[in-house]
């Protein structure tokens, strides 16, 4: 393991904070073969429930890419990685019991290379969810994820995908999650809320190891040559402009949280120095998708490169250098209170 790269999402080791996030690109055996062959330390595998109203929904995933003016761009080529995407998905179509003895294959194999598969929940019945939480335990898996987050889930038929927003109903789901597994349990939740840190707080309270932040945007896009909506409907929508949101909500969990709670970014990397920036923002792993989805699994091992390069050229490590920049955040207040701190800056002349 090389040390410079190494972190912890609590008792879990990691042997760099690059994990590949959950989506259609870690549907498959073979996908996920891909990833951990490219370095990823742990690959999250697409996520499932018991909802066939979920699982038909991947029938009609639908996705597009564009550049910053809204013009449609190339996928699977080095601009595609940068562009942001806008899709509608579905979950894994697999029946469960065997989805689950395959990722704990898997997840054995991955352990041979000191990297981890991590299963994936979307909340729909929360009985049922935690009955699965308990055979994923039973199978053998050593992590879980449940997301609680999803963006889809106002689009998608009731109940399918649920959304959660609110911190006492949060608590009660974490709580009988917690209840069903003593599996480390990283909670992924929503951006689209007004409170984050208090979502995330109610999640750690009630016994989630770590909490995934934060899950993307719903968007609509109209376009311009047929004046109707782009994929005809509102769908999640992320790119690299997300990665500051996101880095928000890390710092602000930090400070809320205590720097010693682990917390995973997801929402914006795109390479090896976002995932930098989100270390400096507090987050101990990185979660990357749509870099992957869009441009192949090539995008994790040049990430894991890449924070390489930069870690070295400054003589630090990951560990060492996690939540640095959030741990200086100044409020405008306190910015104003010191005297000469001010720049203007001017626009630029002719
Ligand atoms: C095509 C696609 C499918 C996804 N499927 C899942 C999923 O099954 N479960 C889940 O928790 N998140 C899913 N996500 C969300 C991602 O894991 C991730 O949180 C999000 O894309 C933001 O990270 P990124 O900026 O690295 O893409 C999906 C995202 C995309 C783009």
């Amino acid at each position: 393991m090389n040390d410079r790269l190494h972190t912890r999402v609590g008792n879990i080791a990691l042997k760099n904070p690059v994990i590949c996030g959950a989506g259609e690109h870690t549907m498959t055996g073979d996908a996920i073969r891909a990833a951990l062959r490219h370095g990823a330390a742990a690959v999250v595998a697409k996520s499932t429930n018991e909802s066939q109203a979920a699982k038909d929904q991947l029938d009609r995933t639908d996705y597009a890419l564009f550049d910053a003016h809204w013009n449609p761009v190339p996928w699977h080529t080095a601009e595609s990685r940068d562009a942001t995407l806008f899709c509608r998905s579905g979950l894994v179509q697999r029946e469960f019991d065997g989805w689950l003895d395959e990722l704990a294959a898997l997840d054995r194999e991955a352990a041979a290379s000191d990297a981890y598969v991590i299963p994936s929940l979307i909340l729909s019945d929360l009985e049922q969810c935690a009955r699965y939480a308990a055979q994923i335990e039973q199978a053998g898996l050593r992590v879980l994820e449940v997301n609680i987050g999803a963006p889809h889930g106002e689009e998608a038929s009731k109940g399918a995908i649920r959304l959660e927003r609110d911190a006492a109903r949060i608590a009660t789901i974490v709580s009988r999650l917690r209840a069903s597994t003593r599996l480390p349990l990283w909670i992924k939740l929503t951006g689209q809320s007004e409170d984050v840190t208090g979502i995330a707080a109610a999640a750690q309270a009630s016994g989630a190891d770590a909490v995934v932040l934060m899950g993307r945007f719903m968007g609509f896009l109209p376009d311009l040559e047929s004046q109707a909506p782009v994929l005809g409907t509102n769908a999640a929508i992320g790119g690299g402009w997300s990665l500051p949101l996101t880095a928000r909500w890390i710092a602000l969990a930090r400070r809320r949280l205590g720097a010693a709670y682990p917390l995973i970014a997801t929402n914006g990397a795109r390479n090896g120095l976002d995932v930098a920036r989100f270390l400096l923002a507090g987050a101990t792993a990185t979660e990357m998708t749509s870099a992957v989805f869009t441009s192949g699994y090539a995008a994790l091992s040049d990430a894991i490169a890449e924070l390489n390069a930069y870690l070295d050229s400054r003589g630090q490590c990951a560990s060492r250098i996690l939540g640095r920049a959030a741990d200086q955040i100044e409020s405008y207040q306190q910015q104003e209170a010191r005297p000469g701190h001010w720049r203007c800056f001017a626009p630029a002349s002719e």
